[in-house]
């Protein structure tokens, strides 16, 4: 019900409220802190995303909540809480750095809460990221990270910026790109396209430069072929995502990466196909040949054809003539 909905986003209002006053103004809230200190946010960036800590102890919440009058259901129905046997409620996040996480029109309606360690998630009993469970709320497939906030500057640059992680949208702000959402760990979605769809034309692809977030981008390059969107990717090189090119590279060369060197679809599939083979092999360059004239024979604009022929005639070393001929022999054939 509506009034259901206002008392859960109250809820989670003051619950960020509280984690975020822990996180800056008490010695609980310390290790915290430097935790994101060490990561090289400002406490500006902490602030612009009203970022917070919950403690390790488990009745933080509970008893901020206690004084309030508040209804057990409503509590238990919130996703801040968990259940023990015998029926009494304890704080869902403990120990984590706590992000919150936005309706379109701005209201809290999750968190995802980060354990403080910089180790992965294959090397950890717990989860590396613990997101909040889906309620009236919330729904992850229809949440964007950062979209409300984000939305001023996607209209304003035209396009938005696709990221795989929080902490990439995070530094990519502090870096000057402030255009950046992301999904929720999850893969993108039609819902999560339709949001975008009625403020911009133009998505720009910049998930993480490991093999997942490869064929992130590529499950998600299948999904907008169906769509309207003008669509770029960027790759981060060396398989580093993009909070960790941000740190080695610095701001302005990633924001130059973004702005000026993304790829069209056609390119990156190219691209990838071409780091499956060992192209000083010349059986390997046959077969990426083949492969790459595939894509560039779905190419609509002959102009853009002409491009690929051309770049792909390069890296081969083959006249341009004789990859022109290749192509149009497949055509005759798929006809
Ligand atoms: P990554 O493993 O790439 O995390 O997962 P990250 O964004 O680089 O995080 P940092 O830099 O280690 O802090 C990408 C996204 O997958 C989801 C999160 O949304 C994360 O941002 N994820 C990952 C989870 O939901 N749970 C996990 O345990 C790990
Ligand atoms: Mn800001
Ligand atoms: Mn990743
Ligand atoms: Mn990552
Ligand atoms: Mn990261």
């Amino acid at each position: 019900s509506n009034s259901q909905f206002s008392l859960l986003k109250q809820d989670y209002q003051a619950a960020q409220a509280l984690y975020h006053h822990i996180l800056l103004k008490t010695t609980t809230g310390e290790p915290a802190l430097k935790y994101l200190q060490q990561r090289q946010l400002s406490l500006e960036t902490i602030k612009h995303f009203q970022i917070g800590y919950a403690p390790k102890e488990n009745k933080t919440l509970v008893s901020f909540f206690q004084g309030k009058n508040k209804e057990y259901a409503e509590l238990n129905s919130s996703g801040l809480f968990s259940e023990d046997d015998a029926g009494n409620l304890y704080d869902r996040f403990r120990d984590r750095v706590m992000f919150p996480i936005t309706d379109q029109s701005g209201n809290i309606v999750a968190f995802s809460g980060r354990i403080l360690t910089t180790a992965t998630a294959t090397d950890q009993p717990v989860a590396k990221y613990l997101n909040s469970p889906e309620t009236e709320i919330f729904n992850k497939g229809q949440t964007l990270f950062n979209l409300a906030a984000a939305k001023k500057a996607i209209r304003e640059r035209g396009e938005v910026v696709l990221f795989e992680g929080f902490m990439d949208v995070i530094s990519a702000h502090q870096a000057g790109v402030v255009n950046g959402v992301a999904s929720m760990g999850t893969s993108l979605t039609d819902q999560q396209l339709y949001l975008l769809n009625r403020i911009t034309k133009r998505i720009v692809i910049c998930y993480d430069g490991d093999t997942p977030g490869i064929k992130a981008a590529q499950r998600a390059l299948q999904l907008l072929k169906s769509t309207n969107f003008d669509v770029g990717v960027v790759v981060i090189p060396n398989g580093q995502d993009p909070d960790e090119f941000i740190k080695a590279q610095g701001a302005p060369a990633f924001k130059t990466l973004v702005e000026h060197k993304s790829l069209t679809p056609t390119a990156f599939m190219i691209k990838y196909l071409s780091q499956q083979y060992d192209l000083s092999n010349d059986a390997d360059k046959v077969e990426f040949l083949n492969g790459a004239l595939e894509y560039i024979i779905q190419v609509q604009s002959p102009v853009e054809q002409e491009l690929y022929l051309g770049q792909l005639a390069d890296q081969l070393g083959i006249s341009k003539q004789a990859v022109q001929k290749e192509l149009q022999d497949k055509q005759k054939t798929q006809k």
